[in-house]
């Protein structure tokens, strides 16, 4: 079959797969390739264990691979042949040098730009998918400069919007697809090339187009607000534990404010994911390298908020369980960083894990989707620590249950089972609100949520209140 165009996408990632599987499905006349430098990577897209967990993305991939979307190897061909090039690989923060621990690390975007440049005989179209700091693009187009023959680039900036586990709904139905060029003749038609594609499922009206900067800016800037919203409602959830409100309602009152709106006010055990800490921390840098120290300070407080968050989950942890956990059972139910993914990065659960384990705590830890990923962040600890996937034999015999993850699952366990399988008292830390409380507080746990007051068989001393 003749195609009408070929696309490109370099990384083939969270990001990377399923965006292309979703350009595939909707462009059925246009051949897309992914290609990654790693090539386990590459061969689990091209087999039926796909690399990534996605509700709905095996399906998009059944109907599109080996037709019109591609997972290979060879990038250098990939390049040659495409005219329009995604570039979707991975923006960490750096951990070495100068910015350590603040700048993002744009070795791997450098080096794409170097081999794009190396292996094109004709122009192309660029295009950031990666989040990437502010002016980024300014540099990617000086090393594109020198172009061998007549090559000429364009690069746009298209930042991606997806949440993990709800990547395939947020592609078919974004909120919107923001695509940022210079304002010159050939920026403005390398912009309605890219709108061309997304307006084939995507309402014209929520395809925004504005200049590169602004569209790098503004993916940093989503990812911030996002996160304050969480650090926010967490910081409040501190201040109910200490009176007698309950976050879920505040959440509730206030959401319900037409102007606050009710998404990311659920109170938990914070914020995890690739890309919370990262932006943040790369607005930070960015505010900072402008002289806004102040500015910097403020968004560098939500990341605070969200570590301080962690540290009171395992401070009550261990305060409640009276003071030692040494050699005791405790149960983490979900390590991934949120439902329905089984990506691990920068989940709460990695640091709670390992900080029960320090208490000589022994820790089984259980997961539908992220033991694979569990095992290898933890790969150190050979000690106290054990994977089930299932959740009745992970929490028999246990002290203590942690909900992690919001996984449906949970909602639905019988915790009358699971109670009669523990040891007595039996504790459950409820991190994420997910479970019915007062129902498991009868059942007779001793139950632990965020945000509101404890259900204690134990007789507490209760705080007077203030007088004011
Ligand atoms: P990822 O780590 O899952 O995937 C990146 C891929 O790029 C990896 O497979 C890596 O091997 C590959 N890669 C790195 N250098 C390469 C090179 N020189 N040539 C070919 N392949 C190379 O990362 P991700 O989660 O897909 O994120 C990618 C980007 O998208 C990041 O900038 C991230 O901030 C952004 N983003 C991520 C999400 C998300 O939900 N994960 C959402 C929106 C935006
Ligand atoms: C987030 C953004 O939502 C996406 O728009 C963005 O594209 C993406 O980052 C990115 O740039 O990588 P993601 O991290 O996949 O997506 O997932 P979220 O749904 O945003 O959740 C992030 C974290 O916040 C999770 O740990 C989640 O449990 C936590 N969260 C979220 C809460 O604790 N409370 C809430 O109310 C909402």
């Amino acid at each position: 079959m003749k195609f009408k165009k070929r696309i490109l996408c370099i990384g083939a990632g969270y990001v990377g797969g399923p965006t292309m599987a979703m350009i595939a499905w909707k462009c059925p006349d246009y051949r897309v390739t992914v290609v990654d430098v790693n090539s386990q990577r590459i061969d689990a897209w091209n087999s039926k264990e796909l690399p990534v967990f996605e509700p709905g993305l095996d399906k998009i991939i059944k109907k599109t691979r080996g037709k019109n979307l591609f997972f290979s190897k060879n990038i250098e061909k990939g390049i040659a042949e495409n005219d329009i090039i995604f570039v979707s690989v991975n923006t960490p923060t750096k951990t070495f040098g100068s910015g350590a621990g603040k700048a993002p690390d744009l070795q791997y975007w450098e080096k794409t730009a170097h081999q794009i440049l190396e292996n094109s005989t004709s122009s192309k179209i660029v295009i950031e998918k990666s989040t990437l700091p502010v002016k980024t693009a300014a540099a990617m187009e000086k090393i594109l400069t020198p172009a061998k023959g007549k090559a000429k680039f364009e690069v746009l900036s298209n930042p991606e919007f997806l949440a993990e586990g709800t990547a395939i709904k947020d592609l078919e139905n974004p909120d919107r697809v923001l695509i940022g060029s210079h304002e010159t003749k050939s920026g403005r038609k390398a912009c309605q090339e890219l709108v061309n594609i997304y307006a084939r499922w995507v309402p014209r009206n929520k395809i925004i187009t504005t200049n590169i900067w602004s569209a790098e800016l503004s993916k940093l800037v989503a990812n911030a607000f996002l996160a304050q919203r969480v650090s926010s409602i967490n910081s409040i959830s501190a201040l109910c534990e200490k009176t007698e409100a309950d976050i879920s309602e505040v959440s509730r009152a206030v959401g319900m404010d037409s102007r606050i709106g009710n998404k990311f006010l659920q109170a938990g055990i914070g914020f995890g994911g690739s890309c919370f800490k990262k932006d943040i921390l790369h607005l930070a840098y960015l505010c900072n390298y402008y002289g806004l120290p102040e500015i910097a300070n403020y968004w560098e407080s939500v990341i605070k908020i969200n570590e301080y968050q962690q540290e009171r989950f395992i401070t009550n942890i261990f305060s409640s369980m009276f003071n030692t956990l040494t050699g005791k059972k405790i149960c983490i139910l979900g390590f991934a960083f949120k439902s329905n993914t089984g990506d691990t990065r920068e989940s709460p659960a990695i640091h709670i894990t390992r900080k029960l384990v320090a208490e000589h705590a022994h820790v089984t830890i259980s997961d539908p989707q992220a033991l694979k990923n569990a095992a290898l962040d933890l790969a150190d600890i050979h000690e106290n620590i054990k994977y089930e996937e299932d959740p009745y034999r992970a929490t028999a015999g246990c002290h203590a249950i942690a909900i992690l993850t919001d996984w449906d699952l949970y909602k639905k366990l019988d915790f009358r089972k699971i109670y009669k399988s523990m040891t007595k008292p039996a504790f459950l830390f409820d991190g994420r609100n997910i479970v019915d409380h007062k129902k498991c507080f009868e059942i007779g746990f001793n139950v632990y949520p965020i945000g509101k007051p404890a259900m204690s068989h134990f007789k507490i001393k209760k705080k007077s209140t203030i007088s004011l």
